[in-house]
């Protein structure tokens, strides 16, 4: 039976990086597969205004706009790939414009959990790329997807990332790990050992935290001299079961109570600060 691949293509540029990156792995597929393509720049996709009613009732977010269109598609998929710029040393913003809206997909966490997707990271200049592929990986998270690989990739010109070495590599290389099932794993570099995440915070007292799944731990280096990352699942582990996004979500919605417990004197706090500041606005605003 024919699959469908979900292209999400976060750049605003035509036959840019990303969307090349992603037909380039499309072709690399062995098997049967469509690919439908969404250009995320391009969705109206509101901010999120923190009113927590998706996770309430029918479950659903009351903003009117591109969200939902997006979110069915990838309900509808079979597996995913997310090509994202880098601006400013992290992702481009539309990226994280749709992950905000992302306790939607609590509601849906049964038929999106599992999910095979891959993800790349382009940047323009190499070492640049900052923060952009902790923020592939965490998408993948947060839509609650089996990640299996991610990589960055190089080139500054619209298909420029073809012309150096490795990028058709990559995209080869992940279009086997979306298909195989199997996690790509480079043993010579440190990685949390319950998420795979290769990105962490130094705490005090020899300790790091992982950035991906924010479990924490101690590092230290192994009888064969390399450095090893011991991090053990915390109170609120992002997402290492199916279980841990529903014990979150159960968390988030017993938060409700808990406001409504402690109101007067939340209340109290807040109030200490209302006359405080001026708040400046744009002229249209104040028509
Ligand atoms: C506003 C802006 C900021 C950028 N910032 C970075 C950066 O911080 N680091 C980097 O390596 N490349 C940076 N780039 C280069 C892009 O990541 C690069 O051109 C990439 O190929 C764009 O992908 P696309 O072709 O899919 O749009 C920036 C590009 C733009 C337009």
């Amino acid at each position: 039976m024919r699959k469908t691949l979900l292209g999400f293509v976060v750049s605003p540029r035509k036959f840019g990086n990303s969307e090349l990156f992603i037909k380039e792995l499309y072709r690399r597929l062995s098997g049967e597969w469509d690919l439908k393509l969404l250009r995320l720049p391009e969705m109206d996709i509101q901010p999120c205004r923190a009113c927590y009613q998706c996770l309430f009732g029918e479950m659903k977010c009351p903003l009117d706009d591109d969200f939902q269109f997006i979110l069915q598609a990838l309900l509808e998929s079979d597996a995913y790939v997310v090509a994202v710029p880098t601006y400013l040393l992290g992702a481009v913003s539309s990226l994280k414009r749709f992950l905000d809206r992302g306790l939607s997909f609590y509601a849906h966490a049964d038929q999106l959990w599992g999910k095979p997707a891959v993800g790349v990271a382009i940047a323009g200049i190499e070492g640049m790329e900052g923060y952009t592929r902790l923020n592939v990986d965490s998408f993948i998270k947060l839509t609650l997807g089996d990640h299996r690989g991610s990589a960055v990739v190089y080139g500054a010109l619209p298909g420029e990332i073809f012309l150096k070495e490795g990028g058709k590599e990559t995209a080869l290389r992940l279009a086997r790990a979306l298909e195989t099932g199997e996690r790509e794993k480079d043993p010579s570099i440190p990685v949390c050992p319950l998420c795979g995440g290769d990105t962490f915070r130094f705490l005090p007292n020899g300790q790091v935290r992982c950035m991906l799944c924010s479990s924490s731990g101690p590092y230290g280096w192994n009888e064969k001299n390399a450095l090893e990352i011991r991090t053990t699942a915390g109170e609120h582990p992002l997402f290492l079961t199916l279980q841990d996004v529903k014990r979150h979500a159960e968390w988030l919605r017993g938060m409700k109570g808990e406001f409504m417990a402690r109101r007067k004197e939340l209340k109290e706090v807040t109030q200490g600060y209302t006359q405080v500041g001026t708040w400046l606005k744009p002229k249209k605003d104040e028509k």
